[in-house]
């Protein structure tokens, strides 16, 4: 009897993003049922799948080194090798048991229905009859030799390593890996959960543990009432799951979800992308995060000696990273923020206010569509911050982007793409030069268009407005639903 796993406890088993199972269950090579697949399928086609080969043994170390104080793993506890290697066994004897009990279950079935046969028979022939089928079925099942089931193994490990959280209303799911919270799990995993201040201050973290045992790991002052308490709420900020969780959770589903913010940031480094092109980074405070949705932008503000300059930019980081923001800034001598961290004025260590987040472009991940994004020149920021999201919150279709260069700066980051195109499947990129916005539009349109269905496509346009205008009607055209067009005009 094989053990059927969700999708995304398969895909975190195997290693591979949901996307890549569910285009195997398309293709026809991954059976599934019920949105579940067996493991017996998965050690087929993953036959490389070994404990040792999924850094199991890195992911025990992590969480006994959380996990445990220091007097207990000095004297109580054996070395880390051990630890795993028992892990390991009890994982194997685990399965070992739970696969005799389905053949002991299988044999009292067949026991019962034999019982039915004889029902014309005398007694002693009954029992005679009884004694020769249940001694050949313990036979069976005591002489059965079978290797263990490498995956069910695998997940017996990782039930002790990762506890799963299902969230309610919006069903997604998450792990929570190590002593992590299980806010910063949800926001690692591409959630969009309420929260503020991230260290037991606010209460808007506060959630309600349907089932499941959690854990408290950092200390908070925030006061829940009695009657929270009794309901079962807590703060997620605070708290470690300890078994698989159901909880009743707040999530931005949209832009008007996400409360303005105002924040004082901090210069972490400001490096060369391209001659014209500069990585600002910023680290936010660690108990005053932004909280945004990826493609959005914020308003920079900084003051100089005799003024202050302030400019609008998206953010090119995901949100599944909140302290630290990172933005693509072009040089223009109309922007005078750019004038001002060009001339050199801006330094590692400056404060940097950060107003915002703004923005509507931002990612469809429920809408089971494939993502298709068009960008120009540094309108690659947002873009990034997408991509990212989408890869964190592993959401289903494929990725596909068209990034058009008008100027000298080129594809910046081309072996980021390279990368996303080395570690996932499902994420396909293609670079084109043009000589201005509106070409580079109307040609990223037509790779776009030329490579499949694009009214079955939520389509992200980033760029100067030359660009997204001509993208825009190209795809329209096409019978691009505008409820699935999503653009940012830089
Ligand atoms: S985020 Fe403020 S209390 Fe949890």
């Amino acid at each position: 009897m094989s053990q059927w796993l969700t999708l995304s406890r398969a895909a975190h088993l195997i290693g591979v993003p949901r996307a890549t199972l569910q285009k195997m269950i398309a293709e026809g090579r991954l059976p599934a049922f019920d949105g579940q697949v067996s493991a017996e399928d998965l050690t087929r086609l993953f036959p490389e799948v070994r404990l040792d080969e999924a850094g199991a043994f890195e992911r025990i170390t992590q969480i006994k080194e959380q996990a445990f104080g220091r007097r207990v793993r000095e004297r109580l506890l054996p070395n880390q090798e051990v630890l795993a290697q028992r892990l390991a066994a009890q994982s194997e004897e685990l399965e070992e048991v739970r696969r005799t009990l389905a053949h002991y279950h299988d044999l009292i079935e067949a026991l019962r229905e034999k019982i039915e046969t004889l029902a014309h028979e005398s007694p002693a022939a009954q029992l005679d009859e009884l004694a020769r089928f249940l001694d050949e079925g313990l036979a069976g099942v005591l002489s059965r030799e079978e290797p263990a089931d490498q995956v069910a193994v695998m997940d017996n490990v990782l039930r002790v390593m990762a506890a799963h959280v299902k969230v309610k209303p919006s069903n997604h799911e998450f792990f929570v890996e190590g002593n992590e919270t299980i806010l910063s799990a949800a926001v690692r995993s591409g959630l969009s959960p309420s929260y503020g201040c991230g260290n037991g201050n606010c209460g808007l973290c506060k959630a309600r543990i349907v089932s499941g045992q959690i854990r408290q790991v950092h200390p908070y002052d925030y006061p829940l009432s009695a009657s929270e308490r009794a309901q079962g709420y807590a703060l997620l900020c605070s708290h470690t799951a300890v078994t698989d969780l159901v909880i009743e959770m707040l999530e931005a589903a949209s832009p008007e979800d996400i409360p303005e913010q105002q924040i004082v940031a901090k210069v972490r480094s400001i490096a060369p992308l391209a001659p014209d092109v500069q990585l600002l980074h910023l680290v936010t405070p660690r108990t005053n995060r932004l909280r945004f949705l990826a493609g959005q932008r914020v308003t920079l503000s900084v003051s100089g000696q005799t003024a202050s300059f302030r400019a609008d930019y998206p953010i090119a980081s995901c949100p599944c990273d909140d302290r630290n923001l990172l933005f693509h800034i072009a040089r223009d001598e109309e922007d005078e923020f750019a004038r001002y961290l060009f001339a050199g004025a801006l330094k590692a260590g400056d404060a940097v206010s950060v107003f915002g987040p703004w923005g509507r472009c931002v990612l469809a991940a429920d809408s089971g569509r494939d993502h298709v994004f068009l960008a120009c020149d540094t309108g690659f920021a947002p873009v990034k911050s997408l991509i990212e999201h989408a890869i964190a919150a592993d959401v289903p279709g494929s990725l596909r982007l068209y990034w058009a260069a008008t100027g000298p700066a080129g594809h910046y980051l081309e072996n980021q793409c390279r990368a996303w195109a080395d570690a996932i499947e499902t994420f396909h990129y293609t670079t084109l030069a043009a000589a201005t916005p509106q070409e580079a539009g109307a040609a990223a349109a037509r790779e776009a268009l030329a490579a499949g269905d694009i009214a079955r496509c939520e389509c992200y346009l980033a760029g100067p407005a030359a660009f997204v205008a001509a993208a825009q009607a190209a795809l329209a055209a096409a019978g691009l639903p505008a409820a699935q067009l999503h653009t940012e005009e830089l």
